[in-house]
């Protein structure tokens, strides 16, 4: 593995969500390490503007990274057979630090086309090792794998040890069984994770030699410290709750403004424009507001006008001056304009007098 990649804290893959701006918003305010969105190795291989979509926010990414900005990128790949995700891989290993196989989706379309967490049974795990190996021996990156647990929960470690013989440089484990309707229902079970790390002294099976990443029930930085703390990992991975608060790992356990947060990633997407779509900006900027403010009254009427904007600039003079107001905030910039009021407006700046008052939701 390269010296440089720190598998401590990491933004975990997240389809439409994994955004470049996304990611370095996450490394800027403490991740170490940031995974893109599961890709589909036989569009790389056959959609050239498909390929030239993700190599641009990896070329942008390894210019940040020599650069001093960025941190290390895994690509995550999908696939159910090893010279077709070897040939996706092929094109982009050369802008990646890493690349991953995703054994953890557990979406109806990964059941129909057989990937995902849908290859985690026992009938499968030798094409699973041939894909491993496949791309080991022939990448000039390390190479490493997401997974959920396998049924039964213990025998997910047999299936680790297999993967490391493979040719995996690290394992990372969401330990949730694949469900398709209950994505992330329940509670993770991270004793599993433990059990892949430290091995199964009752069945005198050691536990893995590679670094083991825990994925699963971090809601705060303490749930970090708790999870590593338990499970004895290498690193633990995090999704749902950065997308929320993507300051989670700079270890103040305080959360971001979600305006001032929201303005930072919309500086980034400007950098980085041709990396993201609207679509995905207006997302986050959701997000990062409603971790806050979900269940303030103007909530509902905040995502309506934000479905309405057109561009990122829209999206910028929707936080500055009507959120603001709304919250009950000072307005942020100049060129508010109080002929641009609507009657609607009047009032909720009253309701929302408390500007400090998100911080309670
Ligand atoms: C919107 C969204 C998209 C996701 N997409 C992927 C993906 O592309 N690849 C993957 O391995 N997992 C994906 N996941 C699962 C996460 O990587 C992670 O394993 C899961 O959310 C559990 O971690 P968390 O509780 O910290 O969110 C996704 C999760 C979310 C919320």
């Amino acid at each position: 593995m390269p010296p440089t990649l720190d598998l401590t804290h990491i933004t975990a893959p997240m389809v439409s969500h994994s955004d470049l701006p996304f990611r370095l918003l996450t490394t800027t305010h403490g991740a170490s390490l940031t995974y893109t969105q599961m890709l589909d190795p036989l569009l790389l291989s056959s959609d050239p503007d498909y390929l030239a979509f993700h190599l641009r926010d990896l070329q942008c990414s390894r210019k940040l990274q020599e650069g001093g900005r960025g941190r290390g990128v895994v690509v995550q790949l999908c696939g159910n057979e090893a010279e077709t995700v070897r040939e996706g891989a092929r094109r982009v290993a050369g802008w990646a630090d890493a690349v991953d196989l995703n054994l953890g989706c557990p979406q109806q379309h990964a059941k129909d086309g057989h990937y995902g967490a849908y290859l985690l049974g026992q009938k499968d795990w030798p094409l699973i090792e041939s894909i491993v190996s496949t791309l080991a021996h022939t990448l000039p990156v390390p190479v490493s794998a997401k997974l959920r647990l396998c049924h039964p929960a213990p025998s997910t470690l047999a299936l680790g040890r297999r993967l490391e013989a493979a040719g995996a440089a690290w394992v990372a484990l969401h330990a949730r069984y694949a469900s398709v309707r209950r994505r992330r229902q329940g509670v993770a079970l991270l004793g599993e994770v433990r059990r892949l790390k430290g091995g199964d002294s009752d069945a005198g099976v050691g536990g893995l030699g590679i670094p083991v990443l825990s994925n699963g029930n971090v809601r705060c930085y303490e749930d970090v410290e708790r999870n590593l703390e338990e499970t004895g990992a290498d690193g633990v991975m995090v999704g749902e709750t950065l997308l929320g608060n993507p300051c989670l790992f700079d270890k103040t356990g305080v959360a971001p403004d979600p305006v001032l947060i929201s303005l930072e990633y919309l500086e980034l997407c400007r950098e980085f424009g041709e990396t993201v779509t609207l679509g995905q900006v207006q997302t986050h900027v959701r997000r990062f507001v409603g971790f806050g403010c979900a269940r303030r009254p103007w909530y509902q009427k905040f995502r309506a006008r934000l479905g309405d904007t057109k561009s990122v600039d829209e999206i910028e003079r929707l936080l500055r001056f009507k959120v603001q107001r709304w919250r009950g905030a000072a307005v942020l910039g100049d060129g508010w304009d109080e002929a641009e009021e609507d009657e609607e407006d009047e009032g909720e700046s009253r309701e929302e007098g408390d500007e400090l008052g998100w911080l309670d939701d």
